[in-house]
């Protein structure tokens, strides 16, 4: 939600800043703006409405020498998109950039009696104001100053007029990473702008300052007391974060599932059965528990649905899936007796953060599954189960989803082993069909191009819906959310024996149906269910495995998956569904990538 970046150094600041917010523009892609204060020169600042494509062009012609800047992608949460919202801000003598929201901006602008002052919509300008108010020449008083007057979530990158060439940065909440290389000094908010120049980097804490100089990087904390910041490294390296040839990151990052589910399952395993020591995790973790609550928000948390659809019949042990920003005022029912399984791509969406900061005060254990090393959610976290599918850039989630599958996978299987309820024969046999999961997900990439025909008629469509059953319901989910978020289709998953109560009066001539069956011992009810739609004239696409009996009639087009045991088939049906929304919304020639309206990491509550 917003990308950040700042940099001081011998490069060209400009460029630098303009790179980075390409890389970040994921965030936010509303408007996007650069302001640059270095020795010689006077401060500039450029920023435009429209994605950073436009911020480019503007700054195109401009001929100037500068290493020192400050950058931003906007998600817009106050005030429209337009020019004028767009950050940096500049009040008197500071210029800033701002990710997250300053809930009490409006009692400020009447206790400092900026009412008259103020040139845009934003809650960021009112927090300029402040920190020039108290500035008088020290830096750090007026931070420090500012921040006691500040409620909400921010990481500020912030210049003053008189010192040029450096930055000053502080955050709560929002998450914000630093990294210092021979001659130059960066910040971002999140490690993939940093990559063309280093990979390590080390995340800025908390209501801690990080002054960017050429040639030094500090940390200190309020005081003024210098710290030694902690440093991590990336493994991934500048092509992970590319295209690498493919249209769209979407579907490079569909195809490099098979890599991630390696990468993700192999290193825990041991004689064929998971193992998480190296991860840290006891078993006395899993057999300390008397229920699981799994928190989430989006992708994540219909990865948490079919872990619930997993889990509960496995262990037999209650397991609730919450929806992480409901969770938090819900008061839920959970002790020192639950395990909490967090699940987050980014490691920084506020809510999940929130819903995890409430578990551990009700005294449970929160074990993560994370996809960002080093963010807030993996640090806060008693046990942390790191996924390994690299960075996702696409704001419609893949790799990140099939990976949290099989963390989900894995976790259950080492449960059942901790509790008893599978002895060491049975895990192993779980184990191998896991790994059959790698080769489906290939098979449906190698034959995608049949997906097209399915796509084409959906791009057309103005609602589809979704059903199935049991673990089917489950994947159905995540389906209906691919092809909303990035097709602007109206889609919906049903449980299918649910949809004769309502929804079936939604059904008309040529109305899409999806239709997920893999469950053999639920598939004649699906089956029935889909007979009840396509009696009403729906477009039928069925999906079922490669060895079911499905009958001439009943269906449009039909995929078939890789003969396996019904706990697994949600790889290659995922793959299905992520391949038919991303060709929809690409024949449709939507922006496949950056959808409407949306970001990838969501900062704000
Ligand atoms: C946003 C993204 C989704 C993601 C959700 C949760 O809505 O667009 O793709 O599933 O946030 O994000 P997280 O990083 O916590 O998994």
């Amino acid at each position: 939600m917003c990308g950040i970046i700042g940099y001081t150094g011998q490069m060209d600041a400009l460029k630098v800043l303009l790179n980075g917010l390409e890389q970040l523009e994921y965030r936010g892609y509303d408007s996007a703006g650069v302001a640059l204060l270095s020795s010689g020169h006077d401060r500039l600042l450029i920023k435009k409405a429209g994605p950073v494509a436009t911020l480019k062009e503007s700054c195109a012609e401009l001929k100037v020498e500068s290493h020192c800047g400050i950058g931003h992608t906007r998600w817009a949460t106050h005030g429209g998109v337009n020019d004028i919202n767009a950050h940096p801000h500049i009040a008197g003598r500071v210029t800033l950039i701002h990710n997250g929201i300053i809930e009490n901006y409006h009692n400020l602008i009447e206790r400092f009696g900026f009412q008259d002052s103020l040139v845009s919509e934003t809650d960021t300008e009112v927090a300029a104001r402040l920190f020039d108010y108290y500035y008088e020449g020290n830096p750090r008083e007026a931070i420090k100053k500012t921040i006691r007057e500040l409620t909400g979530a921010y990481a500020f990158c912030i210049m003053f007029e008189d010192i040029p060439d450096e930055i000053f940065c502080i955050r709560n909440v929002s998450p914000m990473v630093a990294a210092h290389i021979e001659g130059s000094s960066f910040v971002a908010s999140d490690v993939t702008a940093l990559i063309p120049y280093t990979n390590r980097y080390f995340v800025i804490p908390e209501y801690e300052l990080v002054i960017l100089k050429k040639d030094d990087i500090i940390l200190e904390d309020l005081d003024g007391n210098r710290k030694e910041p902690e440093f991590l490294e990336v493994s991934w390296n500048l092509e992970a974060a590319k295209k690498n040839g493919f249209p769209h990151y979407m579907l490079k990052e569909i195809h490099e599932q098979p890599e991630a589910l390696r990468n993700t399952i192999l290193p825990r395993l041991e004689n064929g059965l998971p193992d998480f020591t190296e991860d840290r995790i006891p078993d006395s973790l899993f057999s300390g528990c008397d229920k699981i609550a799994i928190v989430a928000c989006g992708t994540a948390m219909y990865a948490g649905m079919v872990g619930k659809a997993l889990m509960e019949p496995l262990l037999k042990i209650p397991v609730s899936v919450n929806i992480a920003s409901e969770y938090r005022y819900e008061s839920p029912l959970v002790d020192e007796r639950t395990l909490v399984i967090v699940i987050s791509q980014s490691g920084e969406t506020i809510d999940t953060l929130a819903a995890l900061r409430l578990s551990k005060e009700l005294g449970a254990k929160v074990l993560s599954i994370v996809n960002v090393k080093g963010s807030t959610i993996a640090r806060e976290s008693d046990h942390v189960f790191y996924t390994h599918a690299g960075p996702e850039i696409a704001v419609a989630s893949t790799k990140a989803y099939m990976v949290q599958l099989a963390s989900l996978y894995l976790i259950a299987c080492r449960m059942a082993m901790a509790r008893g309820v599978y002895q060491e024969t049975d895990a192993a046999a779980f184990v191998s069909r896991l790994l059959e999961a790698v080769p489906a997900v290939e098979k449906i990439l190698a034959k995608k191009d049949r997906i097209k025909t399915a796509a084409s008629i959906l791009a057309k469509a103005q609602d589809a819906f979704f059903v199935g059953r049991g673990l089917d319901y489950a994947f159905s989910l995540e389906g209906s959310l691919k092809l909303k978020e990035i097709s602007y289709i109206h889609a919906e998953a049903y449980a299918a024996g649910e949809l004769k109560h309502g929804t079936i009066a939604l059904i008309e001539k040529q109305t899409p149906v999806i239709a997920v069956a893999t469950q053999d011992h639920i598939y004649g009810k699906t089956l029935s269910n889909v007979r009840e739609v396509r009696a009403r004239g729906a477009f039928v696409i069925l999906i079922t495995k490669k060895d079911a009996e499905v009958p001439e009639d009943i269906c449009d087009i039909h995929f078939a998956i890789p003969a396996s045991s019904d706990q697994f088939t949600v790889f290659p049906v995922a793959v299905i569904l992520q391949l038919l929304a991303y060709y929809t919304s690409d024949m449709k020639g939507l922006n496949v990538d950056k959808p409407r309206n949306l970001a990838k990491s969501v900062t704000v509550e």
